[in-house]
């Protein structure tokens, strides 16, 4: 017998559409079982991971992808281990990939939050169990998925949407393009002059627009990248492990604030998105707060996010036919 090959969530440039949109899919219809509580649905998914236990190896800090992938475990009776880095050897006493052979070989899953993405990548190579990358450098799988369950549940039809990103060239952006273009949305994405996409994640985009007939354009003028959008979208302009430039990049960002003045020239339906943490400089308080914005709704969809995912590719192992 040959040994199956693991599935292993790294990001959203990995998967086909059909896999994305199933696991966006999946999404919603947890969503419904839990938010009805229908108990026979919710005790019969109870079972499937009976048992078992879930890693959490995050070595930054999380509100909503640690409660999310918690609850995910919890939902499919696992019990989920939250081990941060202060609480393991990794990194102070131990190696990646000694710590990588122990941990798999006695949880079901890894959910992963690193530095870079090489270790994302050296993570998946040497674990025996499934890795799902919960934000690397480069990407935020998790946050595409639950982002994309909050566009169709508001708008319903996905084809001809444009989104609008404006802010850094980073991880969340970086899924939320491919996922966008592998959903049939458009997009626009305005960063400050310097500051410009990952060669690789072009390279992906170019090849998913051109098979899904969807298009995208990189910009430096926000104003103009908000136009008719339907949905606008950033992020906070310094990531976690970019503190130390934190003033640098701040002054890169200025004129980069969400206000009236882009949601004036956004399409009518417009909505606001950010996967937080928020700070006022990214969007002001009446654009955030606004009857407009699907914050809360967005970060509440990351658990049916981790819960499709759990399910896709912990209690059915990779197979997205199930
Ligand atoms: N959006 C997101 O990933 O939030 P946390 O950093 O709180 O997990
Ligand atoms: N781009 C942000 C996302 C936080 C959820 C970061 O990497 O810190």
């Amino acid at each position: 017998s040959t040994t199956p090959v693991i599935r292993h969530l790294i990001s959203i440039s990995d998967l086909t559409n059909k896999e994305f949109e199933t696991l966006v899919n999946k999404a919603i219809s947890f969503k419904k079982i839990i938010k009805t509580e229908n108990k026979p649905e919710i005790l019969a998914n109870h079972e499937k991971l009976l048992g078992k236990t879930v890693a959490l190896v995050f070595s930054k800090r999380s509100t909503r992808t640690r409660i999310s992938s918690e609850g995910a475990a919890s939902f499919f009776g696992a019990q989920p281990m939250f081990l941060g880095k202060d609480d393991i050897q990794l990194g102070v006493n131990e190696s990646l990939y000694d710590t990588t052979k122990v941990i798999s070989s006695m949880v079901s899953t890894i959910f992963a939050r690193v530095n870079s993405h090489k270790e994302i990548q050296d993570l998946a190579k040497h674990s025996s169990v499934p890795i799902i990358n919960s934000l690397c450098d480069t990407y935020h799988p998790l946050q595409a998925i639950a982002d994309i369950v909050t566009i169709k549940e508001t708008f319903g039809e996905l084809k001809g949407l444009k989104l609008t990103w404006i802010g850094d060239a980073n991880n969340v952006i970086n899924d939320l393009l491919i996922a966008s273009l592998r959903s049939g949305i458009n997009v626009s994405v305005a960063t400050p002059n310097g500051i410009e996409l990952d060669p690789k994640v072009i390279k992906v985009a170019d090849e998913v627009s051109k098979d899904n007939g969807t298009s995208y354009e990189l910009t430096h003028d926000p104003i103009a990248a908000s136009q008719n959008a339907n949905i606008l979208v950033t992020d906070t302009f310094v990531s976690m492990g970019q503190e130390f430039e934190a003033q640098q990049k701040l002054k890169q960002f200025q004129g980069f604030q969400i206000s009236t003045e882009h949601t004036a020239v956004a399409a009518q339906n417009w909505k606001f998105m950010h996967c937080l943490p928020r700070h006022k400089e990214e969007v002001t308080d009446e654009v955030f707060y606004s009857e407009n914005s699907l914050v809360f709704p967005e970060a509440e969809n990351r658990l049916y996010a981790a819960i499709s995912v759990l399910d896709t590719f912990v209690v059915n192992k990779g197979d997205f036919s199930k």
